[in-house]
């Protein structure tokens, strides 16, 4: 895999942060050509105002520059709020404890977020979404040019020819709001064909797994002490005495999503890092192989309400609405994210 090209990406995250959210913002910030205009809010792990409070308090642990983090939808649009604990804990965070906060949140809505950076630097904007579709689902409503201002946008979520991790045939950010999905999928079939949403499903996601090798790996490169070693023998809860900073509160949200994959059979002591790895795409859609398709939504089904279907051959008479990423090279993601956040730890020690 060629070196990662580092044009400048101005780009906007909207997230439900949770574990894998946290190592998407960790690897945004850790890479320089990001350009992290705003990081919006959306309920879905958590409750929306959990994972502000989640988003502040990882930017100032890293002591990033002033981003703006604005609230969003507490609620789906139609259906009503379904949130796991049970897999990010209670704070969404894992086992983490992150010191409280400081900054305030922007007295913005996310979607004047979206649309007045949209207005502001039209056709420049990468938009990331790691979380259910709710905000910018209400965000085209009120601008329905958005999907032409922008850009391009980067999806994690959905599932196609690959099980759900909701239901049988849904995936968690799609299930939790299936009719914000469809809003978006339907309102960007208008954009031109080399802008067309990236869709980073479980297909490709589930194929990210994170081992306790990697969290050593990162912790060197920090420069921690002592050797970071997430064992599956150790008691549950077990926390991290890593003298870095990031990489204790790192450590200690994903090893509660380690106990999660173990309990709920999802591959054993690992982690599915779904969200980093489509944050790795959006500033370097080279990581991946897409292919494009016309993407629908399943919402009248009893057993299928929020599945995302791919037309692959143009059976419907519509054209592609989205390039759905089929292949990847999960080393280099991992070489990468172990680079980029292990120095960014050293950084802040
Ligand atoms: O299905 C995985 C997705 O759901 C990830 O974004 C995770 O954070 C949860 O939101
Ligand atoms: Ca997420």
């Amino acid at each position: 895999m060629a070196e990662p090209r580092r044009t400048r990406v101005p780009l906007i995250a909207d997230v439900d942060t949770g574990i894998d959210d946290s190592l998407a913002l960790l690897y945004l910030m850790a890479s320089p050509e990001a350009e992290l205009l705003a990081i919006t809010c959306t309920a879905g792990n958590v409750a929306a105002r959990q994972v502000a409070k989640n988003n502040l308090a990882w930017l100032e642990l890293c002591d990033y520059a002033d981003v703006e983090v604005a609230l969003g939808a507490e609620v789906p649009i139609v259906q009503p709020l379904v949130t796991t604990e049970e897999t990010h804990g209670p704070q969404g965070i894992g086992y983490a404890e992150l010191p409280e906060p400081t900054r305030p949140l922007s007295s913005r809505h996310a979607t004047e977020v979206w649309i007045d950076n949209a207005r502001r630097r039209p056709g420049e904007i990468t938009g990331l979404i790691t979380g259910p579709l709710t905000n910018l689902a209400l965000a085209v409503k009120l601008e329905p040019e958005l999907p032409l201002l922008l850009k391009r946008i980067v999806i994690m979520g959905g599932a196609f020819n690959h099980p759900g991790n909701t239901r049988p045939t849904t995936e968690w950010n799609i299930a939790v709001d299936p009719d914000a999905a469809k809003i978006v999928f339907d309102a960007f079939s208008v954009v031109p064909e080399d802008r067309r949403p990236v869709v980073c499903a479980l297909d490709v996601t589930e194929r990210i797994v994170m081992t306790p090798a990697h969290i050593a790996e990162l912790a060197e490169v920090a420069g921690s002490t002592p050797a970071e070693v997430v064992s599956p023998d150790d008691e549950p809860g077990t926390r991290s005495t890593a003298s870095n900073p990031v990489v204790r509160h790192l450590s200690d949200a994903v090893r509660f999503y380690m106990e999660f994959h173990r309990a709920y059979d999802q591959g054993g002591f690992i982690a599915h890092m779904h969200d980093p790895f489509a944050a790795a795409v959006a500033l370097d859609p080279s990581l991946a192989t897409t292919r494009a398709a016309t993407v629908d939504l399943e919402l009248a089904g009893t057993l299928t309400r929020g599945q995302t279907v791919a037309d692959w051959r143009g059976m419907w008479g519509r054209g592609p609405n989205a390039d759905i990423v089929v292949d990847t090279d999960p080393d280099e993601f991992f070489r990468r994210t172990i680079e980029r956040v292990g120095a960014l730890a050293r950084s802040i020690a």
